[in-house]
């Protein structure tokens, strides 16, 4: 089988599918060892899918949540994504605060990104080899990139680190970001992705030669583990003119 597209009509529906889709994966590794292990993206298109998880009675005490990026900014700054994590879903939902793994946004971006790898490693008993997440959640750019692996950083050939600091010049701004090896490890991935502004992204994801530089979302990008979640506007992107 390769990769799953599901449209709706709206964002609302996108969103609203997405999260029933991750709560059954999230299920399922609860029911496999006890525990399951989620990676969200932000920006703006998780919102509405956060809401709806926060609205959603689940076994949070079961699902330890980690960030695939952050913005290099305090928590409380309306660019964090953990503060719309966090008003959308972490604090609605009562995720146990022990379970929640914050990328510190506020201190020094190497720094962060070394805590944060360290705190993964802890989490999954790791001895060098890579995290397998039960479920990434990621999204995509207009440009097409993702996690905060922007077109020409040359961390998107990196498939042996977990985490690191990268200068995203579009934004002139640090970010601390999962590496594509983390990305690609993943159990199941899950990409939402809505709005008219990203049909061209999607159209090169799906149609263009493999080029993960140019095209970051085409990372992992194959398999039955990968399910895409669009409204109508971004899934013209889906057709190949
Ligand atoms: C971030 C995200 C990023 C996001 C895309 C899409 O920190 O911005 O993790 O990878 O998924 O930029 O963002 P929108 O949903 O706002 O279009």
């Amino acid at each position: 089988m390769s990769v799953q597209t599901f449209t709706a009509p709206n964002a609302q529906g996108a969103a609203d599918t997405c999260a029933r889709h991750i709560f059954g994966l999230l299920q399922a590794a609860i029911a496999a060892h006890g525990r399951a292990s989620l990676a969200i993206s932000g920006g703006s298109s998780p919102k509405l899918m956060f809401q709806k998880m926060a609205a959603t009675p689940f076994a949070w005490d079961r699902v330890h949540l980690f960030f695939v990026d952050e913005r290099c900014v305090p928590p409380s700054d309306s660019a964090s994504n953990y503060r719309m994590a966090n008003e959308n879903l972490i604090a609605a939902a009562k995720i146990p605060a022990g379970n929640v793994h914050r990328i510190l946004g506020e201190i020094e971006p190497a720094e962060a990104a070394k805590r944060y790898a360290a705190e993964i490693r802890e989490f999954f008993g790791l001895r060098g080899e890579l995290p397998q997440f039960d479920v990434v959640h990621r999204g995509m750019g207009p440009d097409a990139h993702t996690a905060s692996l922007f077109p020409g950083d040359p961390l998107i050939d990196d498939r042996t680190g977990i985490v690191a600091a990268t200068f995203a010049r579009k934004f002139n701004q640090w970010r601390v970001t999962l590496l594509p090896g983390v990305l690609l490890a993943a159990h199941n991935t899950v990409f939402l992705v809505a709005g008219e502004d990203k049909v061209d992204a999607l159209r090169s994801v799906f149609h263009a030669p493999y080029d993960p530089r140019q095209f970051p979302s085409q990372l992992g990008n194959n398999g039955d583990s990968v399910a895409w979640f669009l409204d109508e506007r971004a899934a013209q992107g889906l057709r190949s003119r």
